[in-house]
């Protein structure tokens, strides 16, 4: 048995498709109850529905086999995984963003909100610039407004959000998408399962 942990909500309903299309189906999990564990044997799985942010560490730690992850929390987190397939799906950018009409005081220290404060602070480092970073864990949009920040790091997927709330792109930092991930421990003992769903997974994307 392989165990997958799936990331809940938009993601993780594309990931289950492409698992279901090449043949990891498990039907119980469209039920609509409470249940965090599904599985089904005669496709050799079982799915653990976890919180996007936690599927590598589930995975590190070798409580799931494998999962699926977005690039962004792996390039935060950096956990101890093998990375095999990029998955093509769940595609957006890490992006700086700032109020329309902004202008950089290169002056003095420049305020950056976000929850991605690895990707943050490297990505400063490599310019030189010198930060204060404001670590948030959700609505980062809101910093710049409320005058907290500067500017922020942050996903932008549709741009909607930008939009909406008068922010703009004003520098791609990197493209993301899903992962594919698998525990190192898992790679060796369940090789054969993890191949063959692999070598599934690569025809189906390709
Ligand atoms: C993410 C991200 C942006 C939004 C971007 O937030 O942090 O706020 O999606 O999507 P868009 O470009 O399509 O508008 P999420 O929904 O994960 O919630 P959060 O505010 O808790 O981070």
């Amino acid at each position: 048995m392989l165990n997958i942990a799936l990331p809940k909500g938009r993601l993780g309903d594309q990931v289950y498709k492409l698992f279901s299309s090449i043949g990891y189906e498990c039907a119980a999990i469209y039920q609509d109850n409470r249940k965090l564990v599904f599985e089904n044997p005669d496709n050799q799985v079982r799915y653990l529905l976890v919180k996007p942010s936690d599927v590598a560490i589930y995975v590190e730690y070798g409580a799931a086999d494998v999962g699926v992850v977005g690039k962004d929390i792996l390039l935060e987190s950096r956990p101890d995984v093998y990375e095999l397939l990029d998955l093509n799906i769940g595609k957006c950018r890490l992006c700086v963003a700032a109020p329309d009409g902004y202008v950089e005081d290169r002056g003095r220290v420049l305020r950056v909100a976000t929850k991605f404060a690895h990707v943050a602070r490297d990505y400063y480092a490599g310019l030189g610039r010198e930060i204060e970073l404001i670590k948030l864990n959700g609505s980062i949009e809101l910093a710049p407004i409320l005058g907290l920040s500067d500017v922020i790091v942050d996903i932008v997927e549709s741009g909607k959000t930008l939009v909406e709330n008068h922010l703009h792109v004003e520098q791609e930092i990197v493209p993301i998408s899903a992962r594919f991930i698998v525990n190192r421990s898992s790679y060796l003992f369940k090789g054969d399962l993890i191949g063959a769903m692999q070598a599934k997974l690569t025809e189906a994307i390709s």
